[in-house]
């Protein structure tokens, strides 16, 4: 395993992925561990990534210095790279000269970190400090305008640093760089892929589990899912899944992962047709947080109740829960106290109150890992690639009071969405599409009649993680056939605008 130790910095998860990337298995630990705890971890390499600090602060994030005796390659990156000449004798200057964003960077040696770089490349900067005195041992492999020391390294000790971040794509040849960090300096296998994962997953489930039941709670979306296709596999008809549908998914998709499971995956499924009673709940209710939480807590309730209702012993809870979650969990307290916008609701979030043992068999991957383990276990596309659907479902996708004629309304319109973005080639290609009901009426005239009716909001956005989104440039044809199928086929709208912000300021869903 490679080892990120991370410093607070934005791009810690990009450097996982790119080392995910490369084949190679990873994790990202805090700052704050001993060296104790990271010997414990055995790990074969060590990147240490970049953050907001500066070393000379009163507490500033720290390391060991004996990490750098142990004979484990490490790269420092940005911070990580000042830190490391820091401890081992180097100086660190705050120079007037700040570089931010895309600077040219000229390469010196070429023979491991830089094998296969052109001479001149793009990297992306983002310091205030500066190496400007190496610690004994080292040598500069890379310089900028402002930066004599823009790559330094200890080839004997196997230690190098950039003041640059090659793990974001604005870093020219970035990727190429990890991956020569990854393979000439560390030398590790490629050997990181998902068929062993699905395998070595396999023996740990049935470890853990013996011969209990497992109880999982089905959203249908890919992350669970794969869970209970990876389950099934392991340990058979001790596993129990439960589809709690709150009436709020999309037209038909509650028909389809019940047959889905019962037919073709052939795996025990509890479907609890919760509609009725979550439609109670949320009457009159129009404050989207309001909303949120009503539906959360509605769903942790029908859960428990169902839960109890079963007759065996279950006494382990299957999570799909994700590595990125994970790293959030263990994550700084600074980073945990953010600000809240929205009350995010996921089958994952049930409590722990329900005395359940909580097993997670991909909480070491990244969503895109997710997808390759739901391929390989034979997981529809359409679910692999499904795109993101908030937890509280559609209820959050109408504007104002839900009631069951407006679920009705924009599950037709989303299903005219759905289909048209797919028929344009376009449903990979952005991150999500969806119709959203407002809560106003206006004028029309349709057939020589005046008609006052619903308006339909189209959002369609591109993203990378869902942190940042943009509104999709999606063609005219496309938003014209959208419009006008939603026109002619749902008799309560009358008008379809396009949501043309960004997100932020925007977000992506409306509430
Ligand atoms: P926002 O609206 O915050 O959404 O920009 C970011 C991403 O999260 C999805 N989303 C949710 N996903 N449970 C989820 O699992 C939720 O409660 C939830 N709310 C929003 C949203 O669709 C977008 O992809």
């Amino acid at each position: 395993m490679l080892l990120i130790i991370d410093y607070g910095s934005q791009y810690s998860k990009l450097i996982a992925r790119r080392v995910r990337e490369c084949k190679v298995y990873c994790e990202i630990i805090p700052c704050d561990y001993s060296l104790e705890k990271i010997k414990g971890l055995n790990p074969k390499a060590i990147i240490l990534s970049g953050g907001p600090s500066s070393v000379y602060e009163e507490d500033a994030p720290t390391i060991d210095k004996e990490i750098f005796n142990l004979g484990i390659p490490v790269l420092g990156i940005c911070y990580g790279m000042q830190l490391m000449s820091h401890i081992l004798g180097g100086e660190v200057l705050h120079l007037s000269k700040h570089e931010y964003g895309k600077t040219e960077l000229n390469i010196d040696d070429k023979s491991d970190l830089f094998a296969g770089i052109i001479d001149d490349i793009t990297v992306w900067m983002s310091h205030g400090d500066s190496v400007v005195k190496l610690p004994n041992g080292f040598v500069r492999i890379a310089h900028s305008g402002n930066t004599p020391y823009a790559a330094i390294a200890d080839k004997e000790k196997k230690l190098y640093g950039v003041q640059f971040h090659p793990e974001v794509v604005h870093t020219q040849q970035g990727f190429e760089i990890i991956r020569n960090f990854v393979f000439n300096v560390a030398e590790l296998p490629p050997t990181w892929n998902m068929k062993s994962f699905v395998e070595e997953s396999i023996e740990e489930i049935r470890a853990t589990v013996g011969n209990e039941k497992v109880l999982l709670g089905l959203s249908g979306g890919v992350d669970s899912t794969t869970v209970a296709v990876l389950l099934h596999k392991a340990i058979g008809d001790q596993l129990v899944c439960m589809f709690i549908d709150q009436g709020f998914m999309r037209k038909d998709e509650a028909r389809k992962i019940v047959t889905l499971f019962n037919q073709n995956f052939k795996i025990q499924l509890i479907h609890i047709d919760a509609a009725k009673n979550f439609m109670s709940k949320i009457e009159n209710v129009i404050d989207p947080e309001e909303k949120r939480k009503i539906i959360g807590h509605e769903f942790i309730h029908t859960f428990e109740t169902e839960a109890k209702k079963l007759k065996e012993n279950i006494p382990f809870l299957a999570q799909g829960t994700l590595y990125p979650d994970v790293i959030e969990s263990a994550s700084s307290s600074a980073s945990k106290s953010a600000h809240k916008i929205k009350t995010h609701h996921n089958v994952g979030g049930l409590p722990e109150k329900m005395n359940f043992k909580v097993i997670e068999p991909l909480r070491k991957l990244f969503k895109d890992e997710v997808r390759l383990v739901g391929l390989e276990l034979g997981v529809p596309e359409a679910i692999v690639y499904r795109q993101p659907f908030p937890g509280p479902g559609l209820a959050i996708r109408i504007i104002g009071e839900v009631t069951p004629e407006r679920v009705r309304i924009v599950q037709e319109a989303d299903d005219i969405v759905m289909a048209e973005i797919k028929k344009a080639g376009l449903y990979r290609k952005v991150w999500q599409a969806f119709a959203v009901m407002l809560p106003i009426r206006s004028v029309g005239v349709m057939g020589d009649k005046r008609t006052y009716l619903s308006t339909i909001a189209l959002r369609v956005v591109t993203s990378e993680d869902a942190m940042t989104a943009n509104w999709a440039h999606i063609p005219y044809d496309v938003l014209g056939n959208i419009s006008t199928r939603i026109i002619n086929e749902i008799p309560e709208v009358n008008r379809v605008v396009y949501d043309i912000t960004s997100k932020p300021p925007s977000t992506i869903e409306w509430e």
